[in-house]
């Protein structure tokens, strides 16, 4: 019917099909929230969300600016129903009974700064928002954008936990855009048809800490020293071209808003039952000995259903010395978010 049609225009673009017939449910309908949904990020995610099949309800909340983007939104002759809520006082509203909420709001770099310059201003907004997700929606997934991503996740860890509500298979920092950036670039490298390719990016989401293992690219592919370096140095350093590229007028909004849609998806068709679910995403892990990090995972209606820790066994040299060299940081940033969440009480 009308929904099955939606979907083969519009899901296939953003999640790649799952490679065996993987059934979802057709009447499958989830509420939404974008925080921070007026901004860069918010506005394109918003409408490629209400782009989905899947979603029957798409909840927008923002400090401003949040009407004009829900009466916009609202005109597109999709299925999910657009509500907007705007201030402190809203928020609850907009959070009670919805299944996912993504978590963009905050400020972006500007060139010059790395993704911690932001800690300052973002730290206390991811808190106070993740406050409120627990207080009202605790049983949701729960997706952080707002960067920087290494320490707002254990940011949002410690507010669940203070709140008696954490599980640790619902929060998720998204780096969807690492993987999407790396598919990219290898594809155009190597000259392969972009839809079949599929590198995991593990570790953080800044600088060093983003390590995509390219040896682990599927289909398979080898790389030269100079190609592993050069394809590594440009994924770890995108963000930072775009910044420069938009030189002052922020960071990805467009692909990041493309890469969150992927990761809603995603885990929309886990809720629903899919079965074969898998994307990288930052979050609480024993596959090495840091208490958050990103890898493959599988995703059921219960959250990460397993972590992928075979994508780390193996690896070359370069990426088994790049695994060891990204720790310091990444301890470091996760530390920061843990005591940044715990002075505050
Ligand atoms: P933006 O400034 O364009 O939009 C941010 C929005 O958040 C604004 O509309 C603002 O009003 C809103 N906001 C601020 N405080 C809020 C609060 N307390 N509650 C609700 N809304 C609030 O910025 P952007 O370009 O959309 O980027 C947002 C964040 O996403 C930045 O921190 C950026 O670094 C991060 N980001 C992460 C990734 C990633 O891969 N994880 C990629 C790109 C950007
Ligand atoms: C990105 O990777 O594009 C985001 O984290 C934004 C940034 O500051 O680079």
């Amino acid at each position: 019917g009308r929904n099955a049609s939606l979907r083969a225009a519009v899901a296939p673009r953003i999640v790649p099909k799952a490679k065996s017939g993987s059934q979802i449910s057709p009447q499958a309908s989830y509420k939404v929230a974008v925080l921070g949904a007026a901004g860069g990020i918010g506005q394109p995610l918003g409408l490629l969300i209400k782009m989905s099949p899947l979603v029957s309800e798409l909840r927008l909340y923002d400090i401003a600016n949040v009407k004009g983007v829900a009466a916009d939104l609202s005109h597109c002759n999709t299925p999910a129903q657009v509500l907007d809520f705007t201030g402190a006082s809203e928020l609850a509203n907009c959070l009670k009974g919805v299944d996912v909420v993504v978590i963009p709001a905050g400020v972006p770099r500007k060139p010059g700064m790395t993704r911690d310059d932001l800690f300052n201003i973002n730290a206390g907004i991811v808190k106070s928002l993740v406050e409120a997700v627990a207080d009202n929606c605790p049983e949701a997934f729960i997706h952080i954008i707002s960067n920087p991503v290494n320490s707002t996740v254990p940011i949002a860890a410690e507010v669940l936990k203070k709140k008696g509500v954490y599980n640790p298979k619902k929060l998720f920092g998204v780096t969807t855009l690492d993987v999407v950036r790396a598919n990219t670039f290898v594809a155009q490298k190597k000259n392969l048809k972009l839809i079949d390719v599929d590198v995991p990016v593990v570790g953080g989401h800044a600088g060093i800490t983003i390590l995509p293992l390219l040896s682990k690219t599927r289909p398979s592919v080898t790389f030269t020293d100079e190609e592993t370096e050069e394809l590594t140095k440009r994924i770890q350093n995108a963000g930072t071209e775009v910044v420069e590229a938009k030189a002052g007028a922020g960071s990805a909004t467009l692909s990041m808003a493309y890469a969150a849609a992927r990761f809603v998806e995603s885990s929309l068709r886990a809720l629903a039952g899919d079965p074969d679910v898998y994307e990288c995403t930052f979050i609480q892990s024993e596959i090495t000995d840091l208490p958050f990090f990103a890898s493959r995972v599988k995703l059921g209606k219960n959250g990460v259903e397993s972590v992928i820790s075979a994508d780390i066994e193996g690896v070359t040299e370069y990426e088994a010395k790049a695994l060891e060299a990204l720790k310091a940081e990444l301890k470091g940033s996760i530390e920061k978010g843990v005591a940044f969440a715990n002075k505050q009480q």
